[in-house]
């Protein structure tokens, strides 16, 4: 276990060429689960080999327990990374790939027996333990370099994309094996993924990367519930969230957001908030579990009356898209309450549930401040004053 801090890493892989990393600010806690997410060529797989010591930085700081390791080779980290790649040695068997880390480290041949049957069944291959890799499908691949991994204590894991090529029954099973398996040992681990529900679930912390930078490094409900920027607002959540774009408009003290769903009209309080916005263009954001069926209460909420175009049942919910502001606009209803095409819905919105972007800079405007940039620097700030 250790605590991880990147301090103001930077990566480029040539002069000439663009920064891969930029300024990249992070720190958890010793036992931490980080999730690393972001679209393709963002850079996660560079800051994984920049942690592991397989690239250099070109500038800033990787301290684990606070000391400085940036300098230190590959082996002397005592780090375990399993590589999108899976990089596996193609002429060992199964069984000897899991052994590797443990025979170079002296372990005794009774333990390294004991500890490679523990991650194979953990893993479901202990039937091709006397397999080559290259005798095995991309997903029991994947399985064996995971297992080398485990076979290890290492103080931290890193996992590029472990999961992303096994079929989605096992990858389920593995991602809760890999929660139960975080829960008893509590090892500090990066992880990257491209899927939602594993970020969501997996992580204490996330860390939503674009370009190189770092967008948001928060909690997971912190990612969701109070994005920072645009991008990931809608990166993260799925079905993603809606974004509407229109002008507010500032009357008796507050700001109002006026919905047309070419049927009825309605307007959304949106607050007081800052002078100036009524003459700026914004996006207003709202997921689709936010807008529910108005149930002919009291009407303390706003509502508008919209028509169904098309609904998708996914089993647990369905999906209900209408449009608003000649915008589409994905709804997700409780399967009995999914109405047909054509027919006519009374949709309604919790006001504090919307957030509003800057339609040019996608900045988060407004409402909750945590997620605005110089709080955010503050939030670092006191998570590496640790
Ligand atoms: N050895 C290298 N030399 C030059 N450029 C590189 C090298 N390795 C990676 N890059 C570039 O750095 C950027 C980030 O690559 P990286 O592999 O870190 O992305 P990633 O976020 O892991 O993407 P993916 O989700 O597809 O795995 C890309 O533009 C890539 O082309
Ligand atoms: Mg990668």
């Amino acid at each position: 276990m250790a605590t991880l801090e990147l301090r103001n890493v930077n990566k480029t892989y040539g002069s000439g060429l663009p920064d891969t990393l930029k300024n990249i600010e992070i720190a958890i806690d010793s036992g931490e689960f980080l999730i690393l997410v972001g679209p393709s060529g963002c850079g996660k797989s560079t800051l994984m080999n920049c942690i592991a010591g397989l690239e250099d930085i070109s500038g800033g700081a990787i301290l684990v327990e606070g000391q400085d390791i940036s300098g230190m080779s590959p082996k002397d980290r005592d780090i375990a990374m399993v590589f999108q790649s899976y990089a596996l040695y193609p002429t060992m068997t199964v069984r000897d790939n899991i052994a590797f880390g443990l025979k170079i480290r002296k372990m005794a041949p009774a333990d390294i027996d004991t500890e490679v049957a523990r991650v194979a069944k953990l893993l479901q291959i202990e039937h091709l333990l006397a397999r080559k890799p290259g005798q095995l499908s991309g997903g029991q691949q994947q399985r064996v370099a995971m297992g080398r991994a485990l076979a290890r204590r290492p103080k931290i894991y890193l996992f590029d994309e472990p999961l992303s090529n096994l079929d989605a029954k096992l990858r389920v099973e593995m991602r809760t094996e890999i929660k139960l398996m975080h829960q008893r040992l509590k090892t500090t681990t990066v992880y990257v993924t491209h899927d939602q529900i594993e970020a969501m679930t997996l992580g204490d912390k996330v860390a939503v990367m674009k370009d190189g930078i770092i967008q948001q490094f928060g909690t997971p409900q912190q990612i969701y519930n109070d994005p920072a920027n645009l991008f990931v607002a809608s990166f993260i959540g799925s079905p993603p969230m809606n974004f509407i774009p229109l002008r507010l408009q500032r009357r008796d003290g507050q700001l109002w957001a006026l919905l047309d769903s070419g049927q009825a009209r309605c307007e959304l309080p949106l607050g007081a908030m800052e002078e100036g916005l009524e003459s700026r263009e914004v996006i207003l954001g709202i997921r689709p579990e936010q807008i529910g069926i108005a149930q002919g209460g009291d009407g303390s909420l706003p509502s508008i009356r919209a028509e169904v175009q098309v609904t998708e049942p996914t089993g647990p919910d369905t999906l209900v898209f209408v449009e608003l502001n000649q915008t589409k606009v994905c709804c997700r209803l409780a399967p009995d309450a999914a109405p047909q095409v054509g027919a006519s819905l009374e949709l309604q919105f919790e006001p504090s549930k919307v957030l509003l972007f800057d339609a040019q800079s996608g900045e988060r405007l407004g409402l909750l401040g945590a997620a605005r940039p110089q709080e955010r620097a503050a939030k670092v700030a006191q998570l590496k004053g640790r």
